[in-house]
């Protein structure tokens, strides 16, 4: 038998293998919600505007409700020789409200329609990530405000550089995960107009009122032109771009993790209900959690790549190519949440070893730049000057073995007759986060600032 939804002009019904590749509702099916939702806004308003009777769309609108209790419930039966999500919602329509189903499809196409879907879609599931990032954020600012003065190496080339306060690390996730939310919000806001009436491509000759179903289901207005809107991703694309940025911020922290919980470090310890053990080696403690969540990463960065790819050599208007826009995207935001929970419950419930951030911070020289900066206050170097003596300085501690601090005050009057006891109040890694008190800066206070600016922001936006 050939195709009951478009077989009117086929004489055999579709091989096996054009059966297999053409069928999308293995993974479409989740577009449901936001099909059956689609399609009730599009009945009543050909209803309103007369292009079907107000009987035939109350009815088609309790069918597709007794359809939706079906598919909660997980009675409906899928089949995969009706394609997609759209025909088969449609074919069970049919079966049990019989004629006034047909009519649903006037002056509307699969090619608007799942467009329509899937910027529904799109719409929840950026709303949700919102609201996962958040709750990142905020459990990034409670670390950020009990650890303003934890004093822990800061790193460039992960080479120890200067004392920086865990406090202050923390808020720098919590800066870039309000990039993110930005970048989600801004994705958001262009997505959201109908392609609802663009039909196939062109438009309709019907005289259909898209203002009302672009209303009726909560879009700003409908897209203006008709080709554009059927054949745009960009949407897609938008919100998948700014999941693979906000998923490698994910990864950067989630690679900190894994370095700051080995031995070496020790820096910070996960609670076991987040790691996992070897079935080997019996002392084994594997942040595995942190790892999935880099490893994810890959997942989302690939699925903004498939997206491009399929679209770079689409003419206007649909092509089917355009069906592989669901899997990629699906399983790319799908991943993007679940790092983000997993990053959230790490995050809130990890331990700070204090006494080994520590003495990571005091090692590496790793004030050497406040006893530079002390040279140009206290004895008016040029910078460059100050920085070739104490650049001396450490090689002298290096040979000895010890710290800066661990050179005596004629050592150091060896190499700059000038130095005075007074630059032993510098060579703390206390009194140098302390001085950072630069904008934007580590000392203790600014975190203690920035994590309080941070947290009325967020109090504010639930107000808004
Ligand atoms: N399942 C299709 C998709 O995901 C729906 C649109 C089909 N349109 C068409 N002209 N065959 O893209």
């Amino acid at each position: 038998m050939s195709n009951k939804m478009w077989g009117g002009r086929f004489g055999e019904s579709p091989d096996a293998i054009m059966e297999e590749i053409n069928a999308s509702v293995g993974f479409d099916k989740r577009f449901a919600p936001q099909d059956i939702r689609g399609s009730k806004a599009h009945a009543r308003m050909l209803a309103k505007q007369g292009i079907i009777a107000s009987a035939d769309a109350d009815q088609i609108v309790a069918g597709l409700e007794a359809i939706e209790g079906e598919i909660e419930a997980g009675s409906f039966e899928f089949s995969r020789a009706l394609e997609d999500i759209h025909m088969n919602i449609e074919a069970r329509l049919k079966e049990n409200i019989g004629e006034p189903a047909g009519r649903l499809h006037t002056a509307r196409s699969r090619n608007d329609q799942v467009a329509t879907d899937f910027k529904l879609y799109m719409r929840d599931t950026v709303d949700h990530l919102d609201t996962q990032l958040r709750a990142l954020q905020e459990a990034l600012l409670a670390k950020a405000d009990a650890h303003a003065e934890t004093v822990m190496p800061g790193f460039t080339h992960l080479q120890t550089a200067q004392p920086v306060t865990f406090g202050h690390h923390c808020l720098a996730y919590v800066e870039m995960t309000a990039r993110d939310r930005g970048r989600f919000a801004d994705a958001r806001k262009r997505l959201n107009e109908s392609p609802l009436g663009s039909a196939a491509l062109a438009g309709t000759s019907f005289l259909i009122d898209r203002q009302m179903t672009a209303e009726a289901l909560g879009f700003d207005g409908p897209t203006r032109n008709s080709l554009d809107a059927v054949s745009d991703r960009d949407f897609v694309l938008e919100t998948l771009s700014a999941a693979a940025i906000a998923a490698i911020h994910l990864s950067r922290l989630a690679e900190e993790l894994v370095i700051w919980v080995t031995p070496g470090f020790n820096f910070v310890r996960l609670p076991d209900s987040l790691t996992t053990g070897s079935s080997i080696m019996p002392q084994k403690k594997n942040p595995d959690a942190a790892e999935l969540v880099r490893a994810k990463t890959g997942r989302v960065i690939g699925g903004l790549t498939t997206l491009l790819v399929v679209m770079k050599g689409l003419p206007l208007a649909y092509s089917k190519d355009m069906q592989e826009d669901k899997e990629a995207a699906f399983d790319a935001l799908d991943a993007l949440s679940l790092c983000i929970a997993a990053m959230t419950a790490m995050v809130a419930r990890l331990e700070v070893n204090e006494a080994n951030m520590r003495e990571a911070a005091a090692k590496g020289f790793s004030t050497a730049t406040d006893l530079a900066d002390w040279l140009v206050r206290a004895l008016g170097l040029p910078f460059r000057d100050a920085h070739h003596v104490t650049g001396t300085l450490v090689a002298k501690a290096e040979a000895k073995g010890c710290d800066l601090d661990g050179l005596t005050l004629a050592e150091m009057q060896e190499v700059e007759p000038r130095i005075t006891d007074e630059v032993y109040g510098v060579l703390g890694i206390d009194n140098s986060v302390k001085s950072r008190t630069s904008f934007g800066g580590t000392a203790p206070d600014n975190v203690r600032a920035m994590a309080a600016y941070w947290q009325k922001a967020l109090i504010q936006e639930t107000k808004s």
